[in-house]
């Protein structure tokens, strides 16, 4: 369903829409919103390419991309989305012209990373030896890895991503703990609560740093490592891969593909010779992608997990 609001047009996706696009990008998502002037200028440039696609860009390049007839191997992430003859006739009465689909660049959406922390009272088994517990229950010496992922706590970032419940942290986990080697030198690059971190360092690493641009985040972090009484082997610091100035054993990120296709030269500057990557929070769908850009700059796929939507992938890095 389309609503012609006053300052926007709301494209409501059906729930067939919602399942393809989390498919395909890993967004829960509803609905796509523009501006009735955007809306009609997207129309016009298909209309002037004798394209029955609605293009959805903000940028220049990708809506001639999306507009060419023949797709092009290695340009921006597109998704198609086939609109129901009420969405088709809805957006006709606002741009005077049909379209038969959309066709939208996943990659420029506004990736949130946030998740609603558990109560107090779960504890979380993951892998052979982790075990996560939420908030009071935690004793330091329990059996086991140990980590603490912080309970609800309104005054402190209580929506920053890691809680330890989604696939893409569960599968960065259980690779941690088949490739963390005791004395290993780890770099977490989007270190979201510190979860990654703080397994890390328990699995033996003996340094790690762990950056992340949201402040937010790094506010958890640096409050989990505390809580978990790691400030001696933990750094964390707000920045990306550029706050990183050592050589590192190991490299784990846990961000949307595009970022981490983007990082993938810095990334391997920062590892050391046959070091490791690990990059997770990579839907099915762009997995052959990732594989494809993140070998060419020199690494090699080692091992591949899945669970739901969700893969992590190990690299090694190749000798130069
Ligand atoms: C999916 S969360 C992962 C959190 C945690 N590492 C985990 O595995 O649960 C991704 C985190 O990366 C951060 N982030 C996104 N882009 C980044 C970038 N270019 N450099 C560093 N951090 C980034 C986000 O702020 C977010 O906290």
């Amino acid at each position: 369903m389309i609503s012609d609001g006053k300052a926007v047009i709301t494209v409501e996706f059906t729930r067939e829409q919602q399942t393809l696009i989390y498919r395909m990008t890993g967004f829960a998502r509803r609905s796509l919103s523009l501006s009735p002037l955007q809306t009609v200028a997207l129309s016009m440039a298909a209309s002037a390419a004798r394209s029955e696609v609605l293009p959805v860009s903000k940028s220049a390049e990708t809506i001639k991309q999306m507009l060419r007839p023949v797709a092009s191997g290695n340009g921006t992430y597109l998704l198609k989305i086939w609109l129901t003859n009420q969405q088709k006739d809805q957006l006709k009465r606002i741009t005077s012209i049909s379209h038969s689909s959309l066709v939208v660049a996943p990659d420029e959406w506004n990736p949130t990373y946030n998740e609603t922390w558990p109560d107090e009272s779960n504890e979380l088994r993951i892998g052979e030896k982790i075990t996560l517990v939420y908030g009071k229950n935690y004793r330091p010496g329990s059996e086991g890895v140990c980590i603490i992922a912080l309970p609800s706590d309104k005054s402190n970032s209580n929506d920053v991503f890691g809680t330890g419940r989604h696939p893409a942290t569960q599968l960065s986990l259980e690779l941690l703990e088949s490739s963390v080697r005791r004395g290993n030198r780890v770099l977490d690059v989007g270190t979201g609560s510190g979860i990654l971190a703080v397994a890390a360092a328990r699995l033996g690493a003996s340094e790690v740093l762990a950056v992340d641009t949201d402040p937010d985040a790094v506010a958890k972090a640096r409050l989990v490592v505390r809580t978990n009484d790691l400030e001696d082997a933990i750094e964390v610091k707000l920045g990306s891969i550029e706050s990183a100035d050592g050589i590192y054993d190991l490299l784990v990120a846990n961000i949307f593909p595009h970022v981490i296709i983007s990082l993938a030269p810095a990334f391997r500057r920062a590892i050391s010779p046959l070091g490791t990557l690990l990059v997770s929070g990579i839907v099915s769908a762009r997995a052959d992608d990732v594989i494809k850009r993140v070998s060419a700059v020199g690494f090699e796929l080692v091992e591949q997990r899945s669970q739901d939507v969700w893969q992590a992938l190990l690299f090694i890095k190749t000798p130069d």
